[in-house]
């Protein structure tokens, strides 16, 4: 039996599916006018096609079904066809008590669960801004006491997969979530592919993907616009482990790629990446870093985290910061590879660098010059074929060094084929 589970995981990835029941919300009472709740017509299709066995459950076209939390069950995949489109609501009662369970779409400890289709998931984000800021929107938060979360952070995200064995997104756009976008937590074997994910630029926390405690996930062919982080490793309870992110086009103006605070993470291999990275207001954490990757702790409570065998292969990036990798001492970042990566760097914006940014932890804040990859607390760093291009227009303003580190803390560096020059306009 032991021997199989592999080949079982591998049938749930390609489609979780075993049956071929197709139920439809709207013979279920959906109304799909974007007006009138659908939550309980939606669910109890949810819950049919379940107790069925599993099965689609599908959204028509052309209807926009407003929802409270959808709770996904085993064996369940939601089709969303082309044109169709679930609005999440925004009101605090259109989420469960407990804020872990504030997602649009939530499942928790379900097996060969997916989402597919062509249509759209929404999470009127633009509803949860409070005042309007070209720094960083204001937003409303459930903040009352005992939401489990803190200040402006009280949120609902958009998708949740916690605690899940076998995993499909496909085809879909998420749009506007209010806080993350989406969220594997606990997850065993995930895919995601052919999607699309576009937040807002001025609203905080729109991160893209976070992959948190989850194993063997598979990200391909993702395309994610977003002021925040866009895909975000962490750890909280357990490590992640096994992940492939590959032929991905990323836009933002925190981090593109964000392995930090406090992470235990191993195994991990970035492919065919296209980054774009933007300096915004400072009061973003995330400076424009095309990658970051830190185990700097969160804060007193928090240990260093552990993260090793990274690869990051044929990844090209236009960015106004440069890579972050800072291990911690004691906790040093190991076996980092970069492979075919040409890196331009270039200022567009009016906004100022010159600062290393380690919040929520470490040193906070601190004034520097900007290096092309700067590097501490590391053992293991291999550049193969790495070209670093600086467009000049004003001279190289704000630029330091093309890679800086500190021999008492980087040991095992190996670079071949790394080239650094300057285009001028
Ligand atoms: C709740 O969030 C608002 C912002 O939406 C913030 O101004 C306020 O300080 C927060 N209150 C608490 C107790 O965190
Ligand atoms: C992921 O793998 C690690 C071992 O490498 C294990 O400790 C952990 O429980 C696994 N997590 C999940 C969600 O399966
Ligand atoms: C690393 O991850 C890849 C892809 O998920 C997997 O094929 C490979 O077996 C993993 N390597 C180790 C040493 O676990
Ligand atoms: C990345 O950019 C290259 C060159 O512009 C292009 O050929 C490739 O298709 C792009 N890949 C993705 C995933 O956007
Ligand atoms: C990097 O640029 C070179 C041309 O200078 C190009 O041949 C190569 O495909 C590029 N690699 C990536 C990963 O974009
Ligand atoms: C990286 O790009 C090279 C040249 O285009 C290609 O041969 C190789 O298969 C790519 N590797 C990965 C892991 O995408
Ligand atoms: C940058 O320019 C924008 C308009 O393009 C302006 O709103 C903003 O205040 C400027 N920021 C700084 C730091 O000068």
């Amino acid at each position: 039996m032991a021997s199989l589970l592999p080949l079982l995981l591998l049938l749930c990835l390609q489609s979780p599916l075993t049956t071929s029941l197709t139920l439809s919300v709207a013979d279920y009472g959906a109304i799909g006018d974007g007006r009138c709740y659908d939550t309980s017509a939606i669910q109890s299709a949810i819950d049919a096609c379940a107790a069925a066995g599993g099965g689609r459950v599908v959204f028509p076209s052309g209807g926009t079904y407003l929802t409270k939390t959808l709770n996904l069950r085993s064996g369940v995949v939601l089709r969303l066809e082309r044109g169709s489109r679930i609005l999440g609501g925004t009101r605090r009662g259109d989420y469960p008590a407990e804020q872990r369970r504030w997602y649009v779409v939530l499942a928790e400890d379900a097996k060969g669960v997916g989402i597919e289709g062509e249509g759209t998931i929404d999470g009127q984000g633009g509803a949860f801004v409070e005042r309007i800021d070209g720094r960083k929107n204001v937003m409303v938060s459930w903040n009352g006491t005992g939401m489990g979360c803190l200040g402006d952070e009280c949120r609902p995200r958009l998708v949740g997969f916690v605690g899940c064995k076998g995993v499909l997104v496909s085809g879909l756009r998420f749009v506007q979530p209010a806080y993350w976008c989406l969220h594997l937590v606990r997850c065993e074997g995930t895919t995601i592919r052919d999607v699309q994910i576009k937040g807002d630029w001025d609203t905080p926390n729109n991160d893209g993907i976070d992959v948190e405690d989850s194993n063997n996930t598979l990200i391909e062919r993702v395309r994610i616009d977003t002021g925040d982080d866009a895909i975000c490793p962490k750890s909280s309870t357990g490590p992640v482990v096994n992940l492939v992110a590959r032929d991905c086009w990323i836009r933002t103006k925190s981090s593109a790629i964000k392995l930090g605070s406090a992470s235990c993470v191993n195994n991990v291999t970035f492919s065919n990446i296209n980054i774009s990275t933007r300096y915004y207001d400072p009061s973003w954490w995330g400076r424009a870093e095309p990658i970051y990757v830190t185990t700097c702790p969160r804060d007193r409570t928090s240990k260093s985290g552990a993260i090793s065998d990274l690869l990051f292969i044929n990844i090209s990036a236009m960015s106004e910061n440069g890579i972050f990798l800072s291990g911690s001492s004691g906790a040093p970042l190991r076996d980092l590879r970069f492979i075919n990566v040409n890196l331009t760097y270039k200022r567009w914006t009016n906004y100022s660098g010159g600062l290393f940014d380690y919040r929520p932890g470490c040193h906070g804040f601190v004034k520097h010059g900007t290096a092309g990859v700067m590097v501490e607390h590391v053992n293991g760093l291999v550049m193969e074929n790495v070209k670093m291009k600086w467009v000049e227009e004003n001279g190289l303003k704000g630029w330091d060094d093309p890679m800086e580190f500190r021999p008492d803390s980087v040991t095992g560096l190996a670079l071949n084929g790394v080239t650094s020059y300057v285009e001028r306009l």
